[in-house]
């Protein structure tokens, strides 16, 4: 439960500026753009910025700090326009996302700083805070140039912050939020009631030291005293927590959201894990770090989990849905590097490269066209015509091949494409054949003996799909036979568990075959693009609720209503739930806009979007409806 502001008083909000309601310092940003052709601009700016950092921790006074920086600048009104539109776009993270809230409470919200009306006014503006709620210096102007500032301003003196405020006589309870000393002081000099340290763009330890509250966002401040427009628990206050070096993408795309986030280069083992998910709202895994009941028994506040990889295996999927907690992976983000290697490997074998390679490193050489031919114009069968399958035929028909291809859904043909009736078809047709079948039972040993005869003499076989789809031992009969032409295999039936396991399989030795580590869709780009994907789909659900993509709950995507709540009621898929939920909304004569619910066999999630108005305890009594995993409120 968010606190209430102590004595329940009215409460003012009085906000630095630099590096607080904007990310940077307002005046070393202005001194940038105006040293701009100076060719000592780096040594300027440095001691610039050097100056800033003294006032800031209280070396030296103000007005001493204001008065050293404008000596060594001369500054336009073009420089002024430029340092403003730079400042808009340098707004804080927290702030950009949460407009509509702060506008709400402007009313209650006093801009302090010792910076310049000329930039600090624009800003404000646009965060509907009025010309007189900005409390600040002022230049001097002469010729069109800074000459000086209002040295006589309250602002532009030492112990000024809390000097001015203490004039301005707010009523109710006021507190200053900053992230410097000077803040601080308005507190100890009797002006404020509390102190609040905005770390979002920089933690002072000595800052923090002093503060009654710490907050990273600007939602974080609005919740700590409960004003309109807070969230229910801003996201500064949840934890994500990244195992095992996934892409840097994926941090950034949830510190960007303003969540927490800790990413660790490793795997953590059960007990480590149980340890480490305590207060972590996101977790974010690979293969090897698994998630079991044990660790979700300690898992007090986790909502989602990212699998940055193909697989969940590692995951108990189960109990994670009994526990509210969505899991997302990413089946499709490495679908273009599996298509590119498949297109590499059919030009390599039917110009018999493996072979040729083998020999060079050998010592030895032999050049010849014999067996050797184009892709353009023969024919290529794709066998399982889903993500993989179909992509492959664009590329391979951008290089001249005639595509066929059999698929057990009715697929829709791409390009020229033509549909098989059947596998045997597509056998006797294909001068390449390329499975792209997913794992399911039935698909043990599709390719045997019987559907190597069937290939065309000399025709080569690719297989970047499942291991036990072919038969190795039939295959590699056939390539001796000299029937089959050559084959590209990336997944085996046995695959060593790690780098230093041994590999063995029949095709080792034998003559135009490719041999590759189930590396088809490891890449850099496939590895970006599952940060990004499972990244996407985190905050999705976190923001919005939307389960689409979620392997273990019912799926639905729910864009946001405009001015509504949001309920998301998790629960066992158990006759009376729905009717049991709207009976609450109805003895509330709350007013529903849209709702949504799906099931699975054990699982019934229900999203239902109110109008704005509604009692707390409503929250209570849809905890209280039989079956209820999870309840979760937004906005
Ligand atoms: N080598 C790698 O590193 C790598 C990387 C990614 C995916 N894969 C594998 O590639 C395969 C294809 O992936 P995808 O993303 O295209 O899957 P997908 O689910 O989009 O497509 C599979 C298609 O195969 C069809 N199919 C299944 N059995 C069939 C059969 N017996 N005959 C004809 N059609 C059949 C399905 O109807 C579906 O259209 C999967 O097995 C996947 O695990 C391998």
């Amino acid at each position: 439960m968010a606190p209430r502001s102590p004595d329940s008083q009215p409460v003012q909000l009085v906000f630095d500026f630099d590096s607080t309601v904007v990310a940077v310092e307002g005046l070393d940003e202005l001194a940038r753009i105006a040293l701009a052709d100076d060719p000592d601009r780096e040594r300027t700016v440095e001691a610039i910025e050097a100056i800033t950092r003294d006032g800031m921790s209280g070396a030296i006074g103000i007005d001493e700090s204001l008065r050293r920086r404008l000596a060594m600048l001369t500054i336009t009104r073009r420089h002024v326009d430029a340092v403003v539109r730079l400042l808009r776009r340098r707004l804080s993270p927290s702030f950009r996302r949460h407009v509509a809230a702060v506008r709400r409470n402007a009313d209650r919200i006093h801009v302090v700083s010792s910076g310049f009306r000329e930039y600090l006014e624009p800003v404000c503006r646009d965060l509907g805070i009025p010309p007189e709620r900005v409390h600040c210096n002022e230049f001097r102007w002469k010729g069109g140039k800074v000459a000086g500032f209002d040295a006589a301003s309250p602002l532009a003196r030492p112990g000024g912050k809390a000097r001015l405020v203490k004039s301005l006589k707010l009523p109710g309870r006021v507190v200053a939020v900053g992230d410097g000393i000077t803040d601080a002081e308005i507190r100890d000099a009797g002006a404020a009631h509390e102190f609040v340290a905005y770390c979002e763009n920089v933690e002072r330890e000595a800052v923090v030291a002093r503060a009654d509250r710490v907050a990273r966002s600007v939602d974080e401040v609005l919740w700590l005293y409960r004003l309109p427009g807070s969230p229910s628990f801003p996201k500064s206050r949840m934890a994500a927590l990244l195992c095992e070096n996934i892409h840097p993408e994926a941090a950034q795309a949830l510190r960007d959201e303003g969540y927490r986030v800790e990413a660790l280069s490793d795997a953590l083992g059960e007990e480590e894990l149980a340890r480490a998910i305590k207060g972590v709202s996101i977790l974010g895994i690979r293969s090897k770090t698994r998630l079991t009941a044990r660790v979700l028994q300690e898992a007090d506040r986790l909502l989602a989990v990212g699998c940055f990889c193909i697989g969940t295996d590692q995951v108990d999927l189960p109990a994670s849905a009994a526990r509210g907690v969505a899991v997302f992976n990413a089946p499709y983000s490495n679908t273009r590097s599996v298509v590119e290697l498949a297109v590499g490997e059919i030009v390599m074998l039917m110009r018999r490269v493996p072979d040729s390679s083998r020999l060079l490193h050998d010592g030895g050489w032999r050049k010849s066209a014999a067996g050797c031919t184009e892709v353009r114009g023969k024919v290529l069968g794709i066998v399982g015509y889903g993500h993989i399958g179909s992509q492959l035929s664009i590329l391979a028909e951008a290089m001249g091949m005639q595509v066929v291809y059999h698929d057990l859904e009715e697929r829709l043909a791409l390009g020229n494409a033509r549909k098989c009736r059947s596998l045997t078809e597509l056998l006797g047709r294909s001068d390449a054949v390329s499975l792209h079948v997913d794992g399911r039972a039935s698909n043990r040993g599709l390719i045997g003996e019987r559907e190597l005869r069937k290939m065309r003499p000399g025709a080569v076989l690719l297989n970047l799909s499942r291991g036990h789809v072919v038969d190795l031992d039939a295959l590699a009969s056939s390539i001796r036979a000299g029937h089959v032409g050559g084959a590209a295999i990336d997944v085996f039936p046995e695959e060593p568990l790690s780098n230093r396991d041994p590999f063995d399989c029949p095709l080792r030795g034998l003559p135009n075959v490719i041999l590759s580590p189930h590396v088809g869709g490891s890449t850099a780009e496939a590895q970006q693009a599952i940060g990004e994907f499972v990244a996407a789909r985190l905050v999705d659900f976190v923001n919005t609720g939307g389960t689409s993509g979620s392997v273990n709950l019912p799926q639905i995507s729910a864009p946001p209503v405009p001015r509504s709540h949001r309920f998301l009621h998790l629960h066992r898929n158990q006759p009376g739930v729905l009717a049991a939920v709207n009976a609450v909304f109805a003895r509330r004569k709350i007013n529903i806009l849209g709702q949504a619910l799906r099931t699975d066999d054990s699982t019934g999630y229900l999203v239902t979007d109110v109008d704005r108005r509604y009692a707390a305890d409503v929250v209570d009594e849809l905890k209280a409806v039989p079956g209820t995993v999870r309840l979760r409120v937004l906005y």
